[in-house]
């Protein structure tokens, strides 16, 4: 990998210089002739770093999950998924913020190409899953919103992080960042459903319709705190963990 398109980009990465275009449309045309096939190969490298750093999250739960429940007979995760944002998606979103469509925008100012959702059983779970691997040395916290403590005005709840992780390629360590959402199953449910209701269709919600799914946002909440009480009482879950 000596002279890949990384090594280049991350050179370049001080003055910000425009490395290669992604083009205006890439998702809509295949490449035709040499210079666009090259541009081809480099963009799936690129994602290739970002699928190095999704993996070594992924890795560092899979071990985290089974220590516990060797300890603790349960698991804190119940499920985790991690994904590559599309092409598409990419160049949606750069366009939205009015960002040139170069890799180096894209690199430095798109914080959520490689995602990681955890999905624990218990509110503590959320907060006690996302300090152990905010302290793991190689993982590097960036930015973090708890819509959980501060849950957005249509009843959103999640804890998000955006963090970096240290991955060692042939010829060096590389911090790759990726955005962790953690939320309960019962966050997950109304995120989920509410997605489904709103999916790439621009519908239009009424103020009603908004009332209601605030309102299952609320009854959400509160099955949580139900579940999270009978879990203090049971010792299943330590209550010096809630919130961050
Ligand atoms: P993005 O441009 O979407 O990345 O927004 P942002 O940078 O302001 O980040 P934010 O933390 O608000 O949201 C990031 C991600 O959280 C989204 O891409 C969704 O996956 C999820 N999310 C945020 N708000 C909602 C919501 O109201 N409903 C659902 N279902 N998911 C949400
Ligand atoms: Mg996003």
């Amino acid at each position: 990998m000596s002279t890949n398109i990384l090594k280049k980009l991350w050179n370049n990465k001080k003055d910000d210089q425009t490395f290669v275009e992604l083009g205006e449309e890439p998702e809509l045309r295949l490449p035709q002739t040499n210079d666009e096939l090259d541009l081809d190969k480099q963009y799936k490298q690129i994602m290739f770093f970002y699928e190095s750093g999704a993996h070594q999250l992924m890795a560092k739960l899979e071990i985290l999950n089974k220590e516990f429940q060797f300890c603790n007979d349960r698991n804190p995760i119940e499920n985790v998924k991690s994904r590559i944002k599309t092409r598409e998606s990419i160049v949606r979103k750069m366009k939205k913020q009015g960002l040139p469509l170069t890799y180096n925008h894209m690199m430095n100012q798109i914080r959520d190409i490689a995602g990681v959702r955890i999905i624990c059983p218990f509110i503590t779970d959320v907060y006690q899953v996302a300090r152990l691997l905010i302290s793991q040395p190689d993982v590097e916290l960036a930015d973090i919103k708890d819509y959980i403590r501060n849950p957005k005005e249509n009843g959103y709840r999640s804890l998000h992080m955006i963090v970096t992780v240290e991955v060692r390629f042939s010829d060096m360590v590389r911090k790759v960042p990726v955005e962790i959402q953690l939320r309960t199953i019962a966050m997950n449910f109304w995120a989920s459903t509410e997605h489904q209701l709103r999916y790439k269709k621009e519908r239009i919600f009424t103020d009603e319709m908004h009332r209601q799914l605030k309102e299952c946002a609320d009854i959400m909440a509160e099955a949580d705190e139900k579940m999270q009480k009978l879990a203090e009482n049971l010792n299943v879950s330590d209550v010096e963990n809630l919130y961050w």
